[in-house]
């Protein structure tokens, strides 16, 4: 194994192990952002990825895909269990996000997540050359910066958080606080979505260890007398903007868009929502919303569809399941209560689908609403806005999902706020074509202009400059 440059660390590999018949040599590339956000960089710095390749027992070597080294780690059944089911996603999720489900902090979690992080640093210092730069990603490995600092001292160290960072009163809660703190203090960038994620991190910093923090710098006593400066910084993710934008262009694409539309009997609006099916999306104060609509009148099945696409995600998880069923009783219900035979009230889809028909979708939604309780960025309400060459159609933004902060002209609910959701539910549907024309251009060019590789771009021009400054303080 060649060492590389630039490592990227995920919990995740950008590639799935392949059905049978599909893909070469067994694996194919994941559908997310991140994995077409850093193609670019990995193909130019002779990269590699370290990441689970997302089954238990899955041992294999590393291996060469696309121009990238991909360097899988294993986890056991029970790592999955404790690390990533356990810890990750039903203590340290809902825990971020505002507590939203209740988190649990159970020992033997924070044990396996302890001993999973330092399986990911070990295997990052080993694929890395010396004085090599290596991005770690997201929550699931927030030791890693420090455990591979204490490993690697050569190396400059990126971290990004891609869900909200909590306030204080709630963060405090977590048994280990300041571990985790220590573990994400052991990069030279530690990335946000949002200025007031990277504020309640350096407040937090504050409470618990006193360290002077000025300007997002933070400066961090190491055990052997030496400090190093650590930089918390909002830096939004965004899009491939570009890729959006090309796919609804494709005459195939728009054909398929009136497909659907036709499929769901034409109705005057359709009304889109697309999420993992997590509770943090606010699937159910959307539902409730547009049941409420229906059994007042203000819209009828005939008018108006709501589709709502849930792609399955973590479902052993005990959290996920209770929401699954939760969310299916009330789709029956409403349907049950509304529908004629030509005309549903809502088309529940608990599925994924590939990019096309994302984009096909999105061509075919009136309105498109987003309304988690808590969400770091939320892209689909970016991929939305990037479809819409046409600069039709209305996205309702909630204000709790980081997207709000840059989609100034979306319109902004508190979703707890069901009357107010109501109103601007219709408010959507009835906006004039020059209104929407106006809001969806200024928010186009905030995507367009700040898409997935801007992102990248500046959160590597920072990792430049610790860089740079780290070796002129050693000069
Ligand atoms: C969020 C997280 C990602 C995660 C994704 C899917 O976007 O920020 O880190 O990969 O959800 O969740 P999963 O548990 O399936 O990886």
């Amino acid at each position: 194994m060649t060492q590389a440059e630039f490592v990227v660390v995920a919990n995740r590999l950008p590639v799935d192990k392949a059905g049978p018949g599909e893909g070469e040599d067994g694996w194919r590339r994941s559908p997310g952002g991140l994995v077409t956000a850093l193609e670019p960089v990995m193909k130019e710095t002779d990269g590699a990825w370290v990441g689970w390749p997302g089954q238990a027992d899955l041992e294999v070597e590393p291996f060469d895909f696309d121009g990238t080294q991909l360097i899988p780690v294993a986890l056991s059944a029970d790592e999955i269990e404790k690390y990533y089911e356990g810890f990750s996603n039903d203590t340290i999720w809902p825990l971020y996000h505002d507590v939203i489900a209740a988190p649990r902090y159970r020992r033997v979690w924070w044990d396996s997540y302890v001993r999973v992080n330092r399986r990911f640093a070990e295997a990052a210092a080993n694929a890395v050359k010396e004085n090599g730069t290596v991005w770690v990603q997201d929550y699931q490995l927030q030791l890693v910066p420090k455990m591979l600092r204490e490993m690697r001292p050569d190396l400059t160290i990126g971290y990004f958080h891609h869900i909200p960072f909590p306030a204080y009163g709630l963060y405090s809660q977590l048994p280990w606080r300041r571990l985790v703190l220590e573990g994400l203090l052991g990069a030279d960038v530690i990335g946000f979505q949002r200025v007031a994620d990277a504020g309640n991190f350096a407040r937090a910093v504050r409470r618990l260890f006193r360290y002077e923090t000025r300007a997002g710098r933070i400066t961090v006593p190491g055990e052997d007398g030496t400090a190093h400066t650590a930089l918390a910084k909002a830096f939004p993710i965004s899009i491939a903007a570009e890729t959006y934008m090309e796919l609804a262009k494709k005459p195939e694409v728009q054909a398929r868009a009136k497909e659907i539309r036709e499929g769901l009997g034409n109705p005057k609006a359709i009304l889109l929502g697309v999420d993992r099916l997590d509770y943090t999306k606010g699937i159910r104060h959307r539902l409730k919303a547009f049941g409420e609509l229906l059994e007042d009148g203000r819209v009828t099945v005939d008018d108006v569809t709501l589709v709502q696409v849930a792609s399955p995600s973590r479902e052993r998880v005990e959290a996920y399941v209770q929401l699954r069923d939760e969310i299916e009783l009330t789709v029956a219900r409403i349907n049950g209560d509304h529908d004629t035979f030509g005309h549903s009230a809502i088309r529940y889809l608990h599925q994924g689908y590939p990019r096309e028909e994302m984009v096909a979708l999105f061509l075919a939604a009136d309105v498109m609403l987003v309304t988690a309780l808590r969400d770091g960025m939320n892209l689909v309400a970016k991929e939305y806005v990037a479809t819409r060459n046409d600069n039709r159609g209305v996205l309702v933004l909630s204000e709790f999902a980081g997207a709000a902060d840059e989609l100034g002209s979306a319109l902004k609910v508190n979703p707890h706020d069901i009357d107010t959701l109501k109103d601007t539910i219709i408010q959507a549907i009835e906006m004039p074509e020059a209104d929407q024309a106006r809001r969806m251009r200024s928010m186009r060019k905030r995507v367009l202009e700040h898409d997935v590789k801007a992102w990248s771009d500046s959160f590597l021009a920072a990792l430049d400059d610790a860089r740079a400054a780290k070796e002129r303080a050693t000069r």
